[in-house]
This record gives structure tokens, sequence and C-alpha cells, in this order.
């Protein structure tokens, strides 16, 4: 059959991720989808130097134009930033007849449904496994291998970054400060640090996690939430003599009271695999009515983990696979009434 024509807009650590995978891996692709899985164009900020041969695509300036080009079947949407040129770009792919592959949590929890009614209603699909818990499968866990569930609970670590830190503090006996300054040094915060260790990253996570689970419009401004920065060396040798690690902790749950949705510092157990979790690393937690508790443990960044997310969804399309974008049809999702406002 038709080879699958890609265009990729963004070019960091993850777009060369998939660049890089593609090129290696074009003989397992094309046995696991039945079809040749090409790049036709990419388009990035600068032509620089990224370890990785470009030549043999064409290149755009302008995502727009990436996205609608005749030669792509496919815009892989790795830029970032939830307006601007990443929303735009997707806005145009898919009004031109285009499926939609992002790793973008910020677009997806602020417009995630519009965008998901549009994708719909041109019979196109936006998919966007690399966007939560980086290389967890957690989407495809909910919406194929769950399906067959109600989910009654989602919890977990989903931002490394803010792992990482608390981890140092309580390892290496780190101030807050300390700790902060160590993991930029290292490049493992967002270019705004506060999207992480403000806990918005985790919460836009959340939020499209909550979303997929409990057949609700993603609703991230109803997620009860506080960053680290609060947390002091203080309190984590005060947990650590209770027995208990803190741990930015997200859960959704659909109560009597509506969908409760909270991202903050918790006590957990330091026994419990959430306790143990360390460093850069996220964990899900999952529960449904038929299947129970299920565990996923994983890196939720970096090259390779986020890149092998992004080739997932990739690979459903050359299968053919469509499924919808929160697991059910955007029109069908439910308003949920927020149990976290007006709650004391
Ligand atoms: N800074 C994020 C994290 C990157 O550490 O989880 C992935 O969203």
């Amino acid at each position: 059959s038709d080879p699958l024509r890609l265009g990729i807009a963004g070019l960091g650590t993850v777009g060369v991720g998939v660049v890089r995978i593609i090129r290696q891996k074009a003989a397992l692709l094309e046995a696991r989808t039945g079809r040749k899985i090409v790049i036709s164009a990419v388009s990035a900020r600068s032509q620089k130097d990224r370890g990785v041969p470009l030549d043999d695509y064409a290149w755009e300036d302008d995502p727009v134009k990436l996205a609608t080009r005749d030669d792509v079947d496919v815009f892989v949407e790795l830029m970032g930033g939830a307006d601007g040129p990443a929303k735009d770009a997707t806005e145009a792919a898919l009004k031109a007849g285009k499926d939609v592959v992002t790793a973008n949590k910020a677009m997806l929890a602020e417009h995630g449904q519009e965008l998901a009614l549009l994708a719909e209603g041109k019979g196109r699909v936006l998919r966007f496994e690399a966007a939560v818990a980086g290389g967890i499968p957690v989407i495809k866990a909910l919406t194929e291998g769950l399906a067959g569930n109600d989910i009654t609970r989602v919890m977990g670590v989903m931002n490394g970054s803010c792992n990482y830190i608390l981890t140092r503090m309580e390892n290496a006996n780190l101030t807050y400060q300390e700790a902060f300054d160590e993991a930029d040094g290292l490049g493992y915060l967002e270019a705004d640090p506060e999207l992480d260790v403000g806990g918005i990253d985790a919460a836009h996570k959340l939020a499209l996690l909550a979303s997929i689970s409990f057949g609700t419009q993603v609703k991230f401004d109803g997620v009860q939430l506080e960053g680290i920065g609060c947390v002091s060396i203080e309190d984590i040798h005060q947990a650590a003599d209770m027995g208990y690690k803190i741990k930015l902790l997200g859960t959704a749950q659909m109560t009597g009271r509506g969908l409760v949705q909270s991202m903050t510092p918790c006590l957990v157990p330091s026994t419990s695999p959430l306790g143990q979790l360390e460093g850069g690393t996220n964990m899900v937690v999952l529960e449904g009515d038929h299947v129970g508790q299920i565990v996923l443990r994983g890196a939720g960044a970096g090259e390779g983990p986020t890149a092998s997310a992004v080739l997932s969804d990739i690979i459903d399309i050359a299968r053919g696979l469509r499924l919808p974008t929160f697991g059910q049809p955007a029109d069908t999702l439910k308003t949920a009434p927020s149990a976290n406002s007006g709650t004391p």
C-alpha cells in the first residue's frame, strides 16, 4: 500500500528522536504496519545542525505551510505551547484533511475538545500519547487495554522534574532552592520552570487522563493545584520520621459530588511503589472496576521515551486504527460538575 508521509514540526529533543527512529527502524516499522513510513518535510525555528541528517526532507519555515503540504498525510506537532504556531498549524492540518500526532499537553489541556471536534468533524484523528507521562503508554492503556472497564480512579507522579527535585532534597539533604538549581543546571526544567514546579505541566496531564477515564470534557481549571515550591527540607525530614515521602501526586476520581482532580504535594508511605519512585521517573496508577489496580512506571521525558510514544501514534495511524481523541467521540463527552470549587 501507499507510504504514510509525515510532516514534522519542531526539531527539539523529541522531534530529533522521532526522525532518528524513523531512519533507523524503517524495515521494522514497515513489517509492523504493512506500509513504509516516510518523512516528507520538516520545520523548525532554525536550520542549525541537530546531529541527524535532514537533507532528504523538504524544509518549511512556516509550520502552517508544512501542515498543509500535499505530500503530508500526518502532521506531527512537536513545537509545544498552548496557543500560537502549534495550535494554528494543528487546526490548519485538520482542516486540510491531515491526521495529527502531537506531544503538546498544554494545547490539548486548553483546547483539546475543540480540536478533537474539528478532527472528528473532518474524519481525521488527533492522537497525543506522548503528551502524558512520556514513554509510558498510559493513553493506550486507558483507551484500548482497559476500554471494557469503568475507570474508578487515576493517580500518579507525572512530572519527572519535580520528582527529581524532591528526591534530591530527600537523598542529598538539599534545600528546595539547591535542588531546583541543580535540576536547572542539568537541563531538567522546562524553559519556564514554573510549568514544572508550579505543577501546571503535571495538571495538564492529569486533566487529559481524567477526560479519557471518565468521559468528561477536559477541565484543566478544575484541578486543585499546588506546586512543590512550598515544600521545605524540614517537611521532608518530618515526613521521613513518620515513614513517608513527599511526592507531587495527581489524583482524579469521580465522586458523588462530581469530578475531583488534584495535583498537590502529598505524603505517601516510603515503602509503597509511589514512595520508592526516585529521580526523573513517572508512575501512573489506574483503577478499573474489572481489572483492579494497574501500575505503570517509566521515563516521563527525554528523547527516546517521548519519541517512542510519538511513534506509537504514527504506527496506529499507519495500521488504520482510528480511535477518537479522548477514547470516545468528543461530542459525547459530558460536562463534569467540578467538586473542587466551593469545597473547603
Ligand atoms: N518537565 C517535564 C517532566 C517534561 O519532567 O515531566 C515532560 O512533560
